[in-house]
């Protein structure tokens, strides 16, 4: 299959990216290096012989998406270019939705044009808002607290009516829940250049001693340790998870929640973490922040049933990998 991945040099893109090549797809990645660095692609394309093809480019600029597609002849698109902040997204909202619902937009009307059929979004687990988990497919959602939320949101209830418009489309939207963790060589891993908020960047600065301690928001929630609890996943899992959904797609709109099931607490994920590292990761408990819920995790089944999907990586493996990766990723 050829593949245009939008978004490609990211976290979650590049993990798939070279995994598609890795499986023998060809990959055409759309990135404009807002959140991502060129030296991904250097990465990506030295791990094998399959070589990705990179064009930097703006996902909302008409021009370039066009040439994009007009050379492409693509099988499919998977669409990871987004920003992911929620935090910035409550103070800057038009940013985000211009980014991550026009954007998305825009490569539906190029699909529509170049006669793409197939397309995978991703979406998050953030659209449940604060719907009591274990959360499926079909759990109504509940209030969801900023704009990033919203905008994944409203990409999807798009996908879903242009599906309904034209019944020749299938299209995959996949909820993530909290990806973590990095490629098994020490190669590739999470390389943001701005900072988001996630716990996992956080963990490894304290433990390679560019921080002192990690904020833990609020340990007073009703949890066993009274700290937050989320469904972390692994990247790899989360990458395979898109070329079976690409294998697997039918026509219409479906939507499959990517997770483990298993909620992880803060403080079972910084001892996992200790465990693996064997050092200690000294860690302050502070007010909770607002919009913060207090228990993530996912129904995993449909996935299970439908793509024949499952996560295999446990949180040791998660942290065993974030870990190396930052032991390992100067060599590159
Ligand atoms: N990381 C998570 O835990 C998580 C959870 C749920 C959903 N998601 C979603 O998964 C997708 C990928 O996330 P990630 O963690 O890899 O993020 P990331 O920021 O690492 O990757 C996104 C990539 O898209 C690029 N990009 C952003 N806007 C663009 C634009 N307008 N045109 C072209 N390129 C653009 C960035 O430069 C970056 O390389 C995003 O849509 C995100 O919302 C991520």
């Amino acid at each position: 299959m050829k593949i245009l991945v939008t978004g490609g040099l990211g976290f979650i893109g590049s993990h798939t990216a070279l995994l598609l090549l890795e499986e023998g797809h060809d990959v055409v990645i759309l990135d404009n290096l807002s959140n991502s660095r060129i030296s991904t692609l250097e990465k990506i394309n030295s791990l094998g012989d399959n070589k990705a093809a990179f064009i930097r480019g703006d996902i909302l600029d008409e021009k370039i998406v066009d040439k994009v597609f007009s050379i492409g002849d693509f099988h499919g698109v998977i669409h990871f270019a987004a920003l992911k902040s929620a935090e910035e997204s409550k103070n800057n909202p038009m940013k985000y939705y211009f980014n991550n619902v026009a954007g998305t937009l825009t490569l539906l009307k190029k699909c529509q044009k170049y006669g793409v059929r197939n397309f995978v979004f991703s979406s998050s687990a953030s659209v449940y808002g604060d719907a009591e988990s274990p959360v499926s497919e079909d759990t109504i959602p509940g209030k969801r607290s900023n704009p990033y939320a919203e905008s994944k949101a409203m990409c999807e209830i798009i996908l879903n009516d242009i599906a309904t418009s034209d019944n020749s489309l299938r299209l995959t939207i996949l909820r993530y829940f909290n990806v973590i963790g990095a490629h098994r060589s020490g190669s590739l891993g999470e390389e943001a250049s701005k900072e988001f908020g996630n716990i996992m960047p956080y963990i490894v600065k304290v433990a390679s001693g560019k921080m002192d301690k990690i904020l833990v928001y609020g340990n007073d929630y009703n949890t066993p340790d009274g700290t937050g609890i989320r469904d972390y996943i692994h990247v790899m899992d989360v990458a395979k998870a898109h070329i079976r959904a690409l294998e697997k797609q039918r026509e219409g709109c479906q939507v499959y929640n990517l997770g483990t099931g298993k909620g992880t607490s803060v403080l079972e994920l910084i001892q996992a973490f200790e465990e693996v590292s064997e050092l200690k990761i000294p860690y302050e408990i502070v007010q909770r922040r607002y919009g913060d819920i207090e228990v993530s995790f996912s129904n995993p089944y449909k996935a299970m049933h439908e793509l024949g999907w499952k996560a295999e990586f446990d949180i040791t493996d998660m942290a065993k990998d974030t870990w190396n990766y930052e032991n390992t990723k100067f060599k590159y």
